[in-house]
C-alpha cells in the first residue's frame, strides 16, 4: 500500500540557456550583504564567476568572498565559511558550484546563529535547526547530487572518518536555483559520469523498495530512461545541449524527494559509499558505483520482482520464455554493461581503498532499514569485499 506523505517543495527554479537573468528577480528579496561561496576555482576559469559577480553588483549587493570549498567539504571549512557569513552579516549566501559547494552553504545557513556544537546538534543527533537560517541561492554548476532542490548537506568529518548527510527540512532549501546546462559544459568527463551514476543511484535507492503499485516507481522508470539514453548521448558529445540538459532536469527531479513519495527507502548504497568517502575522498558517484553491482546481487533475491520489472521495464530485457530470475538477472548484466561503457570505477581499487582500510568502513556504515533486506555489518563486510 502507498503510504502516507506530505510534500511541499519551496525552491523556485530558473531553468536553461541564460537562466542567470532570473538572479535579477530574486536578489531584490534579500539584504545588501551577500556571501558569495565557490570551490576551487573552475568558477573563475570558466567565466561562470564574472558573470554571477556582475549581476550582483547591478544589483547594488556588496560581495563577501567565500571561496575553496573542496568536493566532499569538511566541517572544519565549514566553521570557516560560518566565521565568514557572521562576519560579513550575511543576508543571502549564494552558492556557486556544484553538491559541494551548495551542500556547504546549507550546512553554513544552519550554523551561522547556532551557539551548539554543529557537528554534533546535525551530524550526529541528527537534530532540527532550532535558530534562524541564512536564506541560500544557487548557481549549479556540476549535476548529479540534487542539492539545488533538496535539504540535503553532507559533510565529511576526517578526523572521525565519517561522512554524513543530514536532511534538513524545507527551510533549508535553496530559495532558488539557477540552472543552465551550457554551465556545466566544463566539468571534466570523470565528475560528469560520477554525476550521471550519482542520479542513477538516487533513483535506484528509491524505486528498489516496496512490492506496491506506487506511481513514484512509474516516475523512476522514466526518469531512469531519459538518464541511460542521454547518458549515452553526452558521453560521445559532452556539448549535446539537449542531453546534457536532459541530465541536469533528471538530476533535480532524482533527488527532490518526489519519487520517494509513499516508499520506504534504505539508501545503503550512498550509506556504503559514504563510508568508503570517509577512508578515501573519493568522488562521491565513483564510490557508489564501485559497490553497486556486488550490492545489487546480493538484495535481488529478496526482491525478484521488482527486479524483474526494472529488466524489462528500463533495459528492454524480453521476458519471453524466461524465469522471472533469469529476467531480473539480464537486467543487471545489462546495467554492468552500460555502467563500463560510461568508464564508471568498478571497483574499490581504483579509488585508493585498501583491504586495511575494511573494518573501519565497515564500522563506518550508517546501518538503515526498509529496503528488500536489512543488511546486517556482515552484509556490509561482503559487498565491500566484492568490491575490491
Ligand atoms: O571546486 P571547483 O574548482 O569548482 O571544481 C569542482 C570540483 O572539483 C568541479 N566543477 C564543478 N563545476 C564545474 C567544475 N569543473 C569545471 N567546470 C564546472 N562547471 O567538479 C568537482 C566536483 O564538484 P562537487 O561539487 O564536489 O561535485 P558534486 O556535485 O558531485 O557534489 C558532491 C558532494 O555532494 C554530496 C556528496 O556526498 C559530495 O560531498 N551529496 C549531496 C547530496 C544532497 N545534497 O542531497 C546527495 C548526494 O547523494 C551526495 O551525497
Ligand atoms: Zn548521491
Amino acid at each position: 500500500m502507498i503510504g502516507n506523505f506530505t510534500y511541499c517543495n519551496p525552491t523556485k527554479l530558473y531553468f536553461g540557456k541564460g537562466a542567470l537573468e532570473g538572479l535579477n528577480s530574486e536578489l531584490p528579496k534579500y539584504g545588501k550583504n551577500v556571501l558569495l561561496v565557490y570551490g576551487g576555482g573552475s568558477v573563475k576559469r570558466n567565466g561562470i564567476y564574472d558573470k554571477v559577480v556582475a549581476v550582483l553588483k547591478a544589483n547594488g549587493k556588496e560581495i563577501y568572498e567565500d571561496a575553496g570549498v573542496m568536493p566532499n567539504p569538511t566541517i572544519e571549512k565549514v566553521k570557516e565559511g560560518v566565521e565568514r557569513a557572521r562576519a560579513a552579516n550575511a543576508d543571502l549566501i549564494l552558492a556557486v558550484g556544484g553538491g559541494s559547494v551548495c551542500d556547504y552553504a546549507k550546512a553554513v545557513s544552519v550554523s551561522v546563529h547556532c551557539e551548539e556544537d554543529i557537528w554534533e546538534k546535525y551530524f550526529v543527533r541528527f537534530e532540527d535547526v532550532s535558530c534562524k537560517v541564512v536564506p541560500v541561492g544557487c548557481v549549479l554548476t556540476m549535476v548529479g547530487t540534487g542539492s539545488e532542490m533538496n535539504g540535503g548537506s553532507v559533510i565529511t568529518n576526517h578526523e572521525k572518518k565519517l561522512k554524513i548527510g543530514h536532511v534538513f527540512g524545507e527551510n533549508v532549501y535553496p530559495k532558488f536555483s539557477v540552472l543552465d546546462p551550457e554551465f556545466t559544459f566544463t566539468v571534466p568527463r570523470y565528475q560528469m559520469i560520477s554525476g550521471i551514476y550519482d542520479i542513477m543511484s538516487h533513483i535506484l535507492e528509491q524505486y528498489f523498495s516496496g512490492t506496491d503499485d506506487n506511481t513514484s516507481d512509474y516516475l523512476s522508470e522514466g526518469l531512469l530512461r531519459s538518464l541511460i539514453h542521454s547518458a549515452e548521448i553526452a558521453a560521445e558529445d559532452p556539448l549535446d545541449y539537449e542531453a546534457r540538459s536532459n541530465i541536469m532536469w533528471t538530476a533535480t527531479w532524482a533527488l527532490n524527494t518526489l519519487i520517494a513519495k509513499g516508499k520506504t527507502t534504505d539508501w545503503m548504497v550512498h550509506k556504503i559509499g559514504q563510508a568508503v568517502g570517509a577512508y578515501t575522498d573519493a568522488t562521491h558517484g565513483m564510490t557508489l558505483s564501485a559497490v553497486s553491482m556486488p550490492y545489487y546481487r546480493l538484495i535481488l533475491p529478496y526482491g525478484t520482482p521488482k527486479f524483474a520489472r526494472y529488466a524489462v521495464n528500463v533495459w528492454g530485457v524480453d521476458p519471453a520464455n524466461k524465469t522471472e530470475e533469469a529476467v531480473a538477472y539480464e537486467g543487471l548484466k545489462r546495467m554492468e554493461a552500460w555502467m563500463k561503457k560510461l568508464g564508471l570505477v568498478m571497483n574499490l581499487t581504483d579509488l585508493g581503498a585498501t583491504r586495511e582500510m575494511l573494518d573501519g568502513m565497515v564500522e563506518s556504515t550508517l546501518m538503515n532499514g526498509g529496503g528488500y533486506k536489512v543488511l546486517s555489518k556482515e552484509d556490509v563486510r561482503a559487498v565491500l569485499l566484492a568490491s575490491f
